[in-house]
Formats: structure tokens, C-alpha cells, sequence
């Protein structure tokens, strides 16, 4: 037979248990198991209290009013489990409850449109037999200007719209210096393009203080202007369409002798300078050509700076602006859309 003490200790501690199976509980249907359990007819408190009549009178009465404040305790525990479960419920509309509803699908997400223009235009040069490389966006100028044929004092610099850091380490205003880098640790033959972001003190509706050019080269023996012109129009054809026509047009780079940019014929009206319904082109300003990059056989003053000799090696060199290319590939009329991470614009690439 147990004693007042006894049956005291073992209600305590039916609270504490009630507490941990309930905490266990994930459904209603366990809680209602856990209610049956403690709170049953033939529960572990009836249980109990079926011993108390085997008590000494005087103790009865003190052991009763204790199992009857057990009982309220652990009801009061059920009832806040429950409104718990049902917040939850209601929290996840019912969720939790209806295995039939769809799982929720997390947005899943795509390349920026710039980085896809980058890859695309790695792709085209790999598959012709150029390596990537990469550089620093912090460069001094050395690399920036000097070795590309651009010593101090040259007017050639102002064009350039410089971020200075200090006298001599700028952030690099193009992807040139990777010509550089890359022909001071390898010796010909060599062609590697060079995708980075550059920067510059510009900013307006057609300029962003930092994009994205690539830069391209290609130095052996017997490299000509026909070279240059074969792997450029082959580029063209590959990242717009087969059937843009391609223009070389005489230009002036310090690093280069002689120098061209490039156009093709314009992607959004054809060529013809007007749309279909007689307007005004807006993206080649009704001349039917857009330029594209700009590019020229590698000055020997370059070759110089990186000690390959100049009178056995030749080589063609291009860079090109990828915000410009993207725009075009994807008719995007203003700049400032790559920038602005907006879903709406980013989502119609993916
Ligand atoms: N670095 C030039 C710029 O940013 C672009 C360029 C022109 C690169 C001609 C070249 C080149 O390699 O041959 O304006």
C-alpha cells in the first residue's frame, strides 16, 4: 500500500511528464492520445487518486485537494497545447494539416543578362582556341598606360576619364593590361581574351562608372590584318546573327598600328537606318551601323615593354564593351537596366 508521501511525489511528477509528452506532440491526434493517457477514465491520474481510500483518514483529505489541483494543472497544460497547435495551423494556413496542398516552389534564380554575355562571348573565342585569363581591378600604370604604349604626358590618358587611387595605382579604365600581364608570362604563340569589370569618372545616360569590357589578343608569326578581320567577322556572325554585315573602319588606339572599330549593320532596323513603319532608327541614328569594338595589329612598342621581338611576331588585339553587346543582342534601350536589379527586367532572362 503507498503512503501520502508517495502518492504526492508520484502526482508531481505526472505534471512533469504530462509536460514532455505533450511537448513531443506535432497533431492533435497525439495530444488527444497524451489526454486519454493521464487525463482517461482509466488515465494514470485515476490511477492515483484509486488509492487514496487506502489512506489514513487524517491524510485523505490533504492528498485529494492536491489531486484535484494535479488534475486542473494538467487540464489547464492541455488546453494551452492545443490553442498553440492552432495558432500554428492558422499560421501556415493549414499546411501543417493538409498534405495535399502544393509545397511552396522557392524562386529559383538566373544569370544577369551581362554575365550571360560574357559567357557566351568566352564560349565563341574558347571554341577558336583562346584561353581566358584574368587580372587585377586595381592596377598601377604601368600596366594600365605605360607598357600599352601610353607614357605620362600622353593626351591619349585624358580620354580616359582615370580613377586615381594614388599617383602611380589606378582602378584600370580597361581590360588592356591583361594584354600585357599575359604576354609578360607567356611567350608566343599566344591568344587569350580577358573578360573584367573597368572603371571610369562617367556617368550619364550612355555611361556607368564601372562595366564590363573583354579584351582579346593574339600574337605568332605571320599574324595580319586578314587574321584579324576573319576572327572578328566570325564573332559577330556567332553572337548576332550569320547574316550582319561587318565594317572596318580606320581609327586611332596608342597600343595599336594601324587601328580600326568595328559595325555592324544596325540589329534593330536592318541596317536601314528606319523602322518598319518609316521612323527614324533610334539605336544607329538612321546611319544603319552600330559599333561594336575597337581593335588594330599590336604596336611593336607593346612588344618592346613584354620583350617578344617584334620583328618575328605580329599580332591583332580588339576589346569590346559587353553592356554595349548585351543592349544590342537584347534590344535594351537604356544602360542603367543592368544596374538597377530590378525582378521585373531580370526575371525575362531566366
Ligand atoms: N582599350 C580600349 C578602350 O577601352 C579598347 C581597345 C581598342 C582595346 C583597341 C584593344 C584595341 O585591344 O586593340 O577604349
Amino acid at each position: 500500500m503507498s503512503s501520502a508521501s508517495e502518492i504526492s511525489k508520484e502526482l508531481k511528477s505526472l505534471v512533469q511528464e504530462f509536460e514532455q509528452t505533450l511537448d513531443q506532440a506535432s497533431s492533435l491526434q497525439d495530444i488527444e492520445a497524451a489526454r486519454v493517457d493521464y487525463l482517461g477514465r482509466k488515465g494514470r491520474l485515476a490511477e492515483i487518486m484509486s488509492k487514496l481510500p487506502g489512506l489514513p483518514n487524517e491524510e485523505r483529505p490533504q492528498i485529494g485537494r492536491k489531486a484535484n489541483e494535479i488534475k486542473q494543472e494538467l487540464n489547464s497544460l492541455l488546453s494551452n497545447t492545443i490553442s498553440d497547435i492552432d495558432k500554428v495551423k492558422e499560421d501556415e494556413g493549414q499546411a501543417l494539416f493538409d498534405p495535399s496542398m502544393p509545397g511552396r516552389t522557392p524562386d529559383i534564380g538566373s544569370l544577369h543578362p551581362v554575365t550571360k554575355v560574357i559567357n557566351d562571348i568566352c564560349s565563341i573565342f574558347v571554341k577558336l582556341g583562346f584561353d581566358v585569363v584574368t587580372g587585377p581591378e586595381i592596377e598601377t600604370d604601368f600596366y594600365n598606360f605605360e607598357a600599352l604604349n601610353l607614357p605620362p604626358g600622353h593626351p591619349a590618358r585624358d580620354m580616359q576619364d582615370t580613377l586615381y587611387i594614388s599617383e602611380s595605382v589606378v582602378l584600370r579604365t580597361h581590360t588592356s593590361p591583361l594584354q600585357v600581364r599575359t604576354m609578360l608570362k607567356r611567350k608566343p604563340p599566344v591568344a587569350a581574351i580577358a573578360p573584367g569589370k573597368v572603371y571610369r569618372r562617367d556617368s550619364d545616360l550612355t555611361h556607368t562608372p564601372m562595366f564590363n569590357q573583354i579584351e582579346g589578343f593574339l600574337v605568332d608569326t605571320d599574324v595580319n590584318m586578314a587574321d584579324l578581320r576573319g576572327t572578328l567577322t566570325a564573332f559577330a556572325h556567332e553572337i548576332f546573327d550569320p547574316g550582319v554585315k561587318v565594317r572596318f573602319r580606320p581609327s586611332f588606339f596608342p597600343f595599336t598600328e594601324p587601328s580600326a572599330e568595328v559595325d555592324i549593320s544596325c540589329v534593330m532596323c536592318g541596317g536601314r537606318g528606319k523602322s518598319a513603319t518609316g521612323e527614324t532608327c533610334r539605336v544607329c541614328k538612321e546611319t544603319g551601323w552600330v559599333e561594336i569594338l575597337g581593335c588594330g595589329m599590336i604596336d611593336p612598342a607593346v612588344f618592346e615593354k613584354v620583350g617578344y621581338d617584334s620583328e618575328k611576331y605580329t599580332g591583332f588585339a580588339f576589346g569590346l564593351g559587353v553592356e554595349r553587346v548585351a543592349m544590342l543582342k537584347y534590344g535594351i534601350g537604356d544602360l542603367r537596366m543592368f544596374f538597377e536589379n530590378d525582378l521585373r527586367f531580370l526575371n525575362q532572362f531566366s
